[in-house]
Formats: C-alpha cells, sequence, structure tokens
C-alpha cells in the first residue's frame, strides 16, 4: 500500500462561496509541488478525466483502505492471508534458506514478516514510497530477527527498479502479494515484472500474490460494499485533490462506481457526477455533466492460466501455485527464466 505522501489538513482550503462558474483565479490555495499540480491538471482536463490511484492514499484514505481490508465483501486481503497461513511451510520450502527477500511495497512489512521464522532470508530488502514509512517498522523487526540483514529502501519502483549495492545479488526473491500488480495494465505489468527479472540473476524468483476472476457479483461486492466504505475512500481523493491542485470539488455532487468489466476483465473504479457541475482548481477549470466520470483505478483479475503466462511473458516461469478451496486468489512462486 503507497504510503502517505502529504498530509490532509481539513482547514487548508478555505469554504468556497456559491457554486457554479467562478474563474480559475479564485482556485484555493494549492499545497501539492508544481509537478504534482499539473500532473492532477492534465487528467482532469483529459477527454477522458482521470486521477491516478496514488493520490487515493493520504492520512484519511490510507485509514479508509484498511477499513476496506476488514470488510466482509472485500474478500482479497483475508483470502491471500489465509493462502500464507497454510501454506508458508511449503513457501519456505520452495524458496529455501539464505535468499535475499526483496519486498515491494513493503508497508508496514507485515506480510513478509510472518514469513521469516519458516524462510530466515540472509538479508530483508523492504522498499516503499517513502523511506520513513519503513524505518519504524524495519528497527522494530531487526530487534526481533537479529539474524537478518534488513534495509529499507524509498523507490518509486513503478516506473524503474535499479537496485542499491547493498542489495546482495545472490538468490534476490522479489516478494510482491497483494495483487498489486493487477492495478497495473497487463502490458504495464509485464514491463514491471521485466524489470524485476533484470534486478536478479538467473537463480532469481518472485513469489506474488494474483486475484483471480471469479463470480461478477462477488467482485462488484468488493468494490462496493453495503456500509460505503469503499465509497468512502474513493470519494476522499476528491478531497485530496483540493488539498493538492487547490480544487473546489464537492464531494456531495459526487458518487462512487465500481464495477467488473468482464470483456476487459478488470473492475474499473470511477467518481460520477450526480449532476451538471463545475469544477476549478489553480489554473484550470471544468464543467462535468450529470453522469460524467473521472477515472480512478482499475484492478484487473487474471485466470490462474493467464496469470502464469503473464509471469512467463516476462521472464518467470512459475514452480508452484497455490489458492484457496474457492480458488479465488493464488500465490505464485517463480523461478527466473535463464537468458
Ligand atoms: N489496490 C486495491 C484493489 O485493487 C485498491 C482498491 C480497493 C480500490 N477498493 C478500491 C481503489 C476502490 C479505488 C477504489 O483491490
Amino acid at each position: 500500500m503507497p504510503p502517505d505522501t502529504t498530509t490532509n489538513s481539513l482547514h487548508a482550503v478555505p469554504p468556497s462561496g456559491k457554486q457554479g462558474p467562478r474563474p480559475a483565479s479564485s482556485a484555493a490555495l494549492a499545497h501539492g509541488s508544481a509537478a504534482v499540480r499539473a500532473e492532477i491538471a492534465a487528467g482532469l482536463a483529459a477527454r477522458q478525466a482521470e486521477v491516478s490511484p496514488k493520490f487515493l492514499y493520504d492520512a484519511l484514505g490510507s485509514r479508509l483502505f484498511e477499513a476496506i481490508c476488514e470488510l466482509p465483501e472485500y474478500y482479497p486481503t483475508r483470502t491471500e492471508a489465509a493462502i500464507f497461513a497454510a501454506h508458508g511451510e511449503a513457501m519456505a520450502r520452495a524458496i529455501g534458506p539464505g535468499s535475499t527477500l526483496i519486498d515491494l511495497g513493503a508497508g508496514h512489512c507485515a506480510k513478509a514478516a510472518k514469513l521469516f521464522t519458516r524462510l530466515q532470508p540472509a538479508q530483508y530488502v523492504a522498499i516503499d514510497i517513502s523511506a520513513d514509512f519503513l524505518r519504524e517498522s524495519i528497527d522494530s523487526l531487526q530487534q526481533r530477527f537479529p539474524a537478518i540483514d534488513m534495509l529499507g529502501l524509498g523507490l518509486d519502483f513503478s516506473s524503474s527498479l535499479d537496485l542499491p549495492a547493498s542489495v546482495r545479488e545472490e538468490r534476490r526473491v522479489f516478494f510482491y502479494p497483494g495483487s498489486s500488480i493487477g492495478n497495473f495494465t497487463p502490458e504495464q505489468a509485464c514491463a514491471f515484472l521485466r524489470r524485476a527479472r533484470a534486478q536478479c540473476g538467473d537463480d532469481g524468483a518472485l513469489l506474488i500474490g494474483i486475484d483471480l476472476v471469479k463470480d461478477s457479483e462477488l467482485l462488484d461486492a468488493a468494490y462496493d460494499d453495503a456500509i460505503g466504505v469503499t465509497a468512502a475512500f474513493n470519494l476522499n481523493l476528491l478531497r485530496h485533490l483540493n488539498h493538492l491542485a487547490g480544487a473546489d470539488f464537492d464531494v456531495r455532487q459526487w458518487r462512487h462506481r465500481g464495477r467488473f468489466n468482464a470483456a476487459e476483465s478488470r473492475i474499473e473504479m470511477h467518481l460520477e457526477a450526480r449532476h451538471d457541475l463545475t469544477v476549478t482548481w489553480q489554473g484550470g477549470q471544468r464543467d462535468f455533466d450529470a453522469g460524467e466520470r473521472i477515472h480512478t483505478e482499475n484492478s484487473y483479475k487474471y485466470r490462474q492460466s493467464a496469470a502464469v503466462g503473464l509471469l512467463e511473458q516476462s521472464g518467470f516461469q512459475a514452480r508452484e501455485v497455490w489458492t484457496d478451496p474457492h480458488g479465488w486468489f493464488a500465490v505464485i512462486y517463480a523461478h527466473a527464466i535463464g537468458a
């Protein structure tokens, strides 16, 4: 899960006056960097408006995502955890002791930490966007597991993956749980996995969690739950944009949409205008018609064979596939394919 990159202050944006078009110059103070503001403005102005999912995770968004993981409808977190609990021993056997475990998007490092006793890696490398976020987790883990060499790296690995020399070269095992791979398009996912392949030798491997295609009713419920936590999580993005880009989104004018698109094999998350409205941000504005949408995230679901195929295309051969009794989620261990 991406860490907080900003602190959202409820008082940062002065209350806006009447609704309706206003000159762009009257937009509220923007707290994002110039690059962040430009990225947000370009997405909002695009023909199909879009906002990067990374902006979902401000302080409140990160908490709401943790709440999503507790929902009865949101099966991925629970199901993956059950697979690790049931097959951790087999995973440790497949990987063997003495590996270099590289955790992509480590967050609190909790998923990896559960493997340590059985896996006994020689080195644990936790990577996340913010190194600050990792420090505390690494410090307390290091005390519990003094024999493992630990390293925290602040890297945005979604665009490039260059590991420093402090990362051991032997037996690199990339750990990528949580089906975060599903938030890339299949093409992006392949490019990402190839970068991981390029960062390990022929003795490298991958332990990855991938959410599988299932009944669309289950998928729809997981991304649009009954008590509206997912809706709150998605809508909170608009508050965050007000803060970052000096925009004047009125959250009440928008509704959450999360639905499975079977043809594309992905959940599509949008925010939809409830009626005709105008949004202003620092340096721009746009009219949205009732029903018009802002795309916020895709979550691709794979058939098991397609998941194995994606890995193979990216330079990894699946050795073991563990699933839950319903076949909802897969954890795959794959070896680097030799050049
Ligand atoms: N990465 C999560 C997933 O694909 C994020 C997520 C869950 C999400 N529910 C959401 C993103 C709703 C946007 C809106 O499962």
